[in-house]
């Protein structure tokens, strides 16, 4: 497969920067998940969105993950607003979408509905359980949803990650500079441990490039934060990854936590950042056990790999075993469980907290050094 077509055939541009929204009455004021939506729509990395969901495209998504139009389209990207508030829109008007006081662009409404939030939840997390984070934030947010095409006229800044925050169109013509036909993405919400590069570099040996694309929008309370995890990853690539072969940017989305519904949105927005191959491991995108470990593969098997138009590369849980002195995994490794290293994330964290180091075959000690001292600042 060589360089791979935008979800849809075209990468959507909606970003019209300078333009002025101070004459537009009506607003709405964005949470941090809706402004990453907005950004992300206006530079097309969720192609072929323009704009929040209508409702039809909302219901087919929930129910078949698909737009209406047939497109694959995992995880509804909606913009709730409280009952009082889509009470003072106009259907066919403008609302600026602001974000703490600031405008960032507008929407114009096309519609305005009130959702089925219990189904939702049902068929995007299956589960309507209110300790599932992402479940959590569908019913915290407010209950009304408005659709319509989006304009972004300010550009989202991105701090301290600036350096990192590419767009899909640029991303694409750094691949194709580099000469890259085949890139592999790889999605994480975590620092990258001996497993994770064990599985980056396996895709590396059959593809000319890895994409590393850590999510730095929204996560739960309890992940590592974003700053700590772009110093990490920086170490990590200086030491022990070939500088030409691999590229970092920022994924600059909020996470879901909805597993295998998240593990195809994740790999449709990264055909759009211009990848041909897309990781999923264990228990993608999950959090607790909500999800079998290897759902979030076989949901791929719902599609057709030409339609998904990005090839999806699975790997089993892997870990260091000490008998085979390798990474490795139930695949690949003859020896029983007492062998292996393996750490739960929980206790990770802990360890950190505690300045205790893991141990060097579940983490390069470069790393660990980074998130011990990023984690005593943050607790
Ligand atoms: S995620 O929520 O962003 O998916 P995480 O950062 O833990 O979480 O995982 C990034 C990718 O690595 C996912 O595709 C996940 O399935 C995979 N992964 C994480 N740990 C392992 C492991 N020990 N073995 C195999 N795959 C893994």
């Amino acid at each position: 497969m060589t360089a791979s077509k935008p979800h849809g055939g075209t990468l959507i541009d909606r970003r019209q920067f300078g333009e002025d929204v101070s004459s537009i009455k009506a607003a709405i004021e964005l949470d941090d998940v809706a402004l990453s939506d907005v950004e992300l729509i206006a530079n097309g990395a969720f192609s072929p969105l323009e704009g929040f969901l209508s409702k039809e495209d909302y219901e087919s998504v929930v129910e078949n993950m698909r737009l209406k139009n047939g497109a694959i389209w995992s995880i509804p990207i909606t913009l709730p607003v409280t009952e009082e508030a889509a009470e003072q829109l106009q259907i066919g008007e403008k609302a600026r979408l602001s974000f703490e006081g600031k405008d960032y662009g507008y929407i114009v409404v096309e519609e305005t509905y009130t959702p089925d939030k219990t189904r939702e939840a049902e068929k995007v997390y299956q589960t309507t359980d209110l300790e599932h984070p992402g479940v959590k934030k569908v019913f915290d947010r407010p209950d009304v949803y408005v659709a319509g095409p989006i304009t972004l006229t300010e550009p989202v800044s991105h701090e301290r990650f600036e350096s990192y925050y590419l767009e899909p169109a640029e991303t694409r013509e750094e691949f194709k500079r580099r000469g890259w036909e085949t890139v592999v993405g790889f999605q994480t919400r975590n620092p990258v441990h001996r497993a994770h590069e064990y599985i980056q570099k396996t895709a590396l040996e059959t593809v000319d490039g890895l994409f590393l694309n850590p999510l730095v929008g929204a996560t739960k309370a309890g992940d590592i934060p974003a700053d700590v995890r772009m110093e990490s990853y920086e170490v990590i690539l200086e030491n022990y990854y070939p500088q030409d072969r691999t590229f970092l940017a920022v994924f600059p989305a909020a996470m879901r936590y909805a597993g295998p519904r998240e593990a195809i949105f994740h790999a449709m927005v990264r055909k759009n950042y211009g990848c041909t191959h897309f990781i999923v491991g264990r228990d993608h995108a999950g959090v607790g056990d909500y999800y079998g470990t290897y759902d979030a593969q076989l949901i791929f098997r719902n599609f057709d790999i030409d339609e998904l138009g990005i090839t999806p590369l699975f790997f089993e849980h892997s870990f260091y075993c000490k008998k085979c002195e390798n990474m490795a995994s139930a695949k690949t490794c003859p020896h029983d469980k007492e062998h292996h290293v393996i750490l739960s994330g929980t206790k990770v964290r802990e360890m950190l907290k505690n300045g205790e180091m893991p141990p060097a075959e579940f983490s390069r000690p470069e790393v660990v050094k980074v998130l011990i001292a990023g984690v005593k600042e943050t607790v």
